[in-house]
């Protein structure tokens, strides 16, 4: 798994308790997951279809920095499968995992549609072709 992005935590992401609130860590991983789709399936428009359980191991705090982990699990005909996991960037304590998140890939009427991919790629080879320079 690589962690792509780190996310400094600041305190409009504190909830009541003055710990990380879950909703900024989701909203993180949701943007992290739907990048990471993009690039797999060299298409600009995917939506989130499905998350497993959510497991908040550890808490984080006010000035800890996070970092955010994909790997993609599972190729299907339309979607991409997911394992994600948070950690402390200083600790590498996990923070956060979540087993299975389902992106689908979506043609221009905003239907599920084949993707063609089977594995990963590590280049940017996918880029949707409307977003190369
Ligand atoms: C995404 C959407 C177009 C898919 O429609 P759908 O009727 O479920 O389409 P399908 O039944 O063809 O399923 C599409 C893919 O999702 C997978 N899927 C469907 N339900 C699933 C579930 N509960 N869990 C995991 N995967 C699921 C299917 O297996 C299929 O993948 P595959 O082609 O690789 O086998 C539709 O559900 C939608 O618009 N949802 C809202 C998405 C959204 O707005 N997300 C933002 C967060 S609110």
């Amino acid at each position: 798994m690589n962690f792509y992005t780190r996310k400094w935590v600041r305190p409009e992401d504190l909830n009541a308790n003055g710990t990380l609130f879950g909703g900024s860590l989701l909203r993180w991983i949701d943007e992290e997951a739907a990048v990471y789709a993009i690039i797999q399936l060299g298409n600009g428009k995917v939506v989130t279809k499905y998350m497993s359980e959510i497991v908040f191991v550890s808490s984080a705090r006010e000035g800890d920095i996070v970092e955010i982990g994909l790997v993609a699990t599972r190729f299907g005909r339309t979607s991409l499968t997911m394992r994600a996991e948070a950690r402390n960037l200083f600790t590498h304590r996990s923070i956060l995992t979540i087993d299975e998140v389902v992106f689908v890939n979506l043609d221009e009427d905003g239907n599920p549609a084949p993707h063609g991919y089977t594995d990963i790629t590590y280049a940017r080879d996918r880029v949707p072709a409307a977003h190369r320079a």
